[in-house]
């Protein structure tokens, strides 16, 4: 089948990779694509969200299948919007509906999901410009540090976690008066904030069943030690070395199972990926966030290690046949390291000529933000490149990602030198 697929970071040229690899692809698209999604695929410069390019191209080219990479199409309802086109309703869309994605893009809604559905998270209420005095009163009753999440999509910023009343309370202010993170912001969630270790899960819905996917944890701050800004994703570990069988299970049955019965309860279409965020708090799971897609850099690592065919998989989630699917998992560990531009979070720099990727090596280098420019590689974006390497243990994994970078420059390359040490 023809197969189109929608982002342009590091997740996409994981997926590019394993999609175009299976013998189920005749075509694969990558709409837009970047200079390693090239190497799978062939990119079109059509945008993630250009609803009406992205049904004329599949109208075109006789798609079949379109896999939704980030959660901004989701959130605008791509998922809805190919059901209800009858030209475009035969074509399998691997995502939530439009209902399903509020997951990620209301953290109000889904806090009230799982309470709905008794699933363990944080204690919160939410606020607005209406109820600002509330809100303010609320802080003084909650303990340090204070969580203040906007509802919306911020773009992974949205989220302040302040240690003074004050602060947090200004910044209250702040988010709702003068909507520091835009219309996301409009409403904000305060919480309870959960002392403990992170970690996430994959999860696989045709909406009726589930695949458990391998988990990971990934590294979210700029600097070495979980230091300085929040970024994207600096690398990632598969699997987690203390996510063992006992916590698995309770992963399992306090968490996965009821969002996928809750999902049914409430009549919610969802053939796609469910990415959980979760805390371990002593020995308990708890929610932190729900994510409609693959993470970024946690698909660098996920993918590599999934050995059953990707599209005959998205294949039976799409049909809702998941169930006949038996998965088949490398246990070798995968890790990944992202190599960014500098000034990353902040401005950075762009158009940097990249050299080393050809070097031969046992690691794979996924393009995040590259373009093809004449004969060259030029970085596109913060987060430039993701080396991912499989092996026994992830120690023996990082050391072959480390060394495969040593081969790699452009100007002000930077990366973390401390991804998995804290394992
Ligand atoms: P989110 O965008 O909801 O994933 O939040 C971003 C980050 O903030 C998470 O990865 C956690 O590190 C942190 N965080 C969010 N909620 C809490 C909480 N209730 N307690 C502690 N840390 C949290
Ligand atoms: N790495 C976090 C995310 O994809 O949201």
């Amino acid at each position: 089948m023809n197969i189109l697929l929608l982002g342009s970071g590091g997740r996409e040229h994981a997926f590019a990779k394993q999609l175009s690899k299976s013998p189920l692809c005749e075509h694969l698209y990558i709409a837009p694509g970047n200079a390693g999604t090239a190497l799978e695929g062939e990119n079109v410069a059509i945008g993630a969200t250009d609803f009406s390019q992205i049904k004329r191209f599949c109208l075109e080219k006789n798609i079949e299948m379109v896999v939704v990479g980030p959660e901004e199409p989701l959130v605008k309802g791509i998922f809805d919007f190919f059901l209800e086109e009858p030209e475009l309703n035969h074509i399998a869309v691997i995502g939530p509906s439009q209902r399903g994605a509020t997951l990620e893009g209301s953290k109000e809604f889904a806090k009230e999901f799982m309470q709905r559905h008794y699933i363990p998270t944080a204690r919160y209420a939410s606020f607005t410009k209406e109820t600002l005095n509330e809100g303010l009163h609320f802080l003084e009753g909650m303990q340090a540090p204070y969580v203040l999440k906007a509802d919306g999509l911020a773009a992974g910023k949205g989220v302040v976690i302040l240690e003074d009343l004050q602060e947090a309370q200004a910044e209250l202010k702040k988010m709702l008066l003068e909507e520091k993170f835009g219309s996301a912001s409009q409403k904000v969630v305060i919480e309870e904030f959960l002392k403990g270790i992170e970690l996430s899960c994959f999860v696989l819905t045709d909406g009726n069943t589930y695949q458990i996917l391998p988990t990971a944890k990934d590294y979210k701050r700029i600097g070495e030690g979980d230091t300085g800004l929040n970024t994207g994703g600096m690398g990632a570990v598969s699997p987690v070395p203390f996510a063992d069988a006992t916590f698995m299970q309770k992963i399992e049955e306090r968490i996965i199972k009821p969002t996928i019965e809750g999902l049914k309860k409430e009549q919610i279409t969802y053939h796609g990926f469910i990415f959980i965020g979760l805390i371990k708090v002593e020995e308990d799971p708890y929610v932190i966030e729900y994510n409609v897609r693959m993470g970024d850099p946690e698909t660098e690592v996920v993918l590599p290690r999934i050995q059953t065919d990707l599209v005959a998989l998205l294949e039976a989630t799409a049909k809702g046949e998941l169930s006949k699917i038996k998965l088949s998992i490398d246990p070798k560990s995968a890790t990944t390291v992202v190599v960014v531009s500098g000034g990353y979070p902040e401005d950075y720099q762009k158009g940097k000529v990249i050299s080393g990727l050809n070097s031969e090596s046992e690691s794979i280098i996924f393009h995040a933000g590259t373009i093809q420019k004449g004969g060259n590689i030029l970085s596109a974006g913060g987060r430039v490149l993701a080396v991912t390497s499989l092996d026994h243990n992830f120690k023996d994994a990082l050391k072959k990602s480390y060394s495969q970078i040593k081969n790699i420059y452009f100007e002000n390359m930077y990366y973390r030198k401390d991804i998995g040490s804290d394992l």
